[in-house]
């Protein structure tokens, strides 16, 4: 198990920080690096898509739609945690309308700045990003009706400050829709591999310790709206897509289809994406 919560971030921002720059002239395996896998598994529509900037979509790392499960409403206002480029901080900022409001927040420079240049190419002013680590919001207590996520809780070594972090700043009666990866019975060898955490599989939890952990912060209604149960051919594209690909091209491109083929016999069926609901008592 890796312990070091500061390392941990530390290495999970250095990974997103260099697959959000990775373009297909840096690949070092000689093949275009494959962007916008996420996506295409996580579940939006082609009209979502289409009306998006396209550095919004190909860099998305998601693995749900969360506020396609969640009932946003225009005039509220949206915390995304882990806000990554974008994607889901636009659909919010859509959703809420110009009375409303959607706020993100991202530890890694290089995803902060990528989410920037996506709101201005959207061409949306309710919409801004903050800089801060995910345990410790930059965000006023009970300001937020909706605390929405993608794929980013499954990355922090201290969920249980997350989970408090969620109940301190939604409004009474506020609610939370996230999409994230919970796992059963992971084998320890897994659990120890740096890159395999950064793939938002190692730091994985069991489903039931995640709606525990949300119970214990004071949250109620907790319940799971719905589960993509991955098989092999999606456990091969989580391991193989562009993060894993440019953290690999140090040991090489064959070492990354090995790890990717060996990973998903081995997980396909006990790994899934959890639309995980909870409220803020009123
Ligand atoms: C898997 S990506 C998901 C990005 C985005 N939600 C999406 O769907 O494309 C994870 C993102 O969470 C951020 N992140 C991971 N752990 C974090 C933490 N503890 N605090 C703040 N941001 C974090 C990373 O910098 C990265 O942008």
């Amino acid at each position: 198990m890796i312990t070091d919560k500061k390392k941990i971030r530390e290495s999970v921002a250095e990974d997103y920080a260099r697959a959000v720059t990775a373009t297909p002239a840096k690949s070092c395996c000689g093949t275009p690096i494959q962007k916008g896998v996420a996506a295409k598994l996580a579940g939006y529509s082609d009209d979502e898509l289409a009306a998006l900037p396209p550095e919004a979509v190909v860099n998305s790392f998601g693995c749900g739609n969360p506020l396609a499960y969640s009932e946003v409403r225009p005039g509220q206002v949206v915390l995304d945690l882990g806000s990554g480029a974008g994607i889901d901080l636009l659909l919010a900022a859509r959703k809420v309308g110009p009375t409303g409001k959607a706020i993100g927040v991202d530890m890694t420079d290089e995803m902060i700045a990528k989410a920037r240049e996506n709101i201005a190419a959207a061409k949306l002013e309710n919409v801004e990003v903050r800089k801060g680590i995910i345990e410790d919001l930059p965000v006023e207590t009970g300001s937020v009706d909706w605390v929405i996520s993608n794929c980013v809780i499954n990355l922090s070594p201290e969920k249980e400050r997350v989970f408090a972090e969620i109940a301190r700043v939604l409004k009474p009666g506020g609610a939370m829709l996230v999409s994230d990866i919970v796992a059963r019975d992971l084998p320890r060898e897994l659990l120890e591999n740096r890159q395999l955490y950064s793939s938002c599989l190692a730091g994985a939890i069991s489903e039931e310790a995640y709606l525990e952990g949300l119970r214990k912060a004071g949250l109620t209604a907790v319940e799971v709206r719905e589960r993509l149960v991955y098989d092999q051919t999606q456990i091969r594209a989580f391991v193989g897509s562009e993060l894993k690909e440019s953290a690999a091209c140090c040991c090489g491109g064959s070492a990354r289809n090995e790890l990717a083929e060996r990973w998903s016999t081995e997980l396909a069926g006990k790994v899934w994406s959890a639309k995980v609901f909870a409220r803020k008592p009123a």
